[in-house]
């Protein structure tokens, strides 16, 4: 795989766009984009499971993955992609824990179990952490400290190499207001604290953190700059190649 560059700018299509030709034209227009500008800067793009061969096959820039794992081990499971399977067809990197897959039923148990898997077999994982809710009450704080160490209970200290935290708070994602970037940085600050005692200074350094939730191509920027971020999780403006050009240049 080719070396991410940071900032790094992942997208993430959740189930669009409608069909595969239209995914593909996406990607070569965004290309188009990137080398009419002599941008050389690469982008990974989580993308439905299978859209991941074609997409591997024709882009020059992008890294494509996969926005969940559904099985573990290879077998009797009927519907599942495993590790193997999903990294045989190009991706190079997976989403584990987003909050709309925990709506469904996933559990820091079975993240847990997915991504000491994904990790042990080199393969790049994001795992996504975040509180539901900032109330009073709520020491959002020690839910993300929790979330972390359960998740990463079992996977050994080097193969922290091949993890990436993305923080999005649940209140964020698909709406109209994004975290503020001192709320993120606070975050940003405890979640490198977490990883430091669960894996030590030399190993937490490793991990980037990107930031996920609302992210714009008018805001995108302000994140990189302000709240002490390694990249960031876009959503719904990774669906329109326009914005997601911008947020690419604007993040250079
Ligand atoms: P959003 O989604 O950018 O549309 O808020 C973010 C995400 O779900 O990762």
């Amino acid at each position: 795989m080719s070396k991410i560059s940071k900032p790094i700018i992942v997208g993430n299509w959740k189930a669009t766009p409608k069909d595969l030709k239209t995914a593909i034209s996406f990607v070569k227009d965004l290309e188009k984009k990137l080398s009419k500008n002599k941008i050389k800067k690469n982008y990974l793009l989580a993308v439905p499971d299978v859209y991941i061969n074609s997409l591997f096959n024709i882009s020059k820039f992008g890294i494509i993955g996969a926005e969940n794992l559904t099985g573990n081990e290879e077998g009797q499971t009927t519907g599942l992609n495993t590790p193997s399977i999903i990294s045989s067809v190009g991706a190079k990197f997976i989403i584990l824990g987003h909050s709309e897959v925990r709506k469904r039923g996933e559990t820091n148990q079975s993240i847990k179990e997915k991504l000491t898997n994904t990790l042990s077999k080199n393969i790049k994982t994001i795992l996504c952490v975040g509180e539901e809710k900032r109330e009073v009450n709520v020491n959002y704080l020690k839910f993300v400290e929790d979330e972390l160490k359960e998740c990463l209970e079992v996977s050994k200290k080097e193969d922290f190499k091949n993890l990436i935290i993305a923080y999005e708070p649940v209140w964020a994602i698909g709406g109209i207001s994004p975290a503020t970037t001192n709320e993120c940085f606070e975050m940003v600050i405890s979640i490198r604290r977490t990883l430091v005692e669960l894996i030590g200074m030399d190993n937490a350094k490793k991990v980037s953190i990107l930031y996920g939730g609302t992210v714009t191509k008018e805001n995108a920027h302000s994140f990189i700059e302000e709240a002490g971020v390694d990249g960031l999780l876009i959503g719904r403006a990774s669906q329109n190649v326009d914005d997601f050009y911008s947020i690419i240049k604007s993040c250079l």
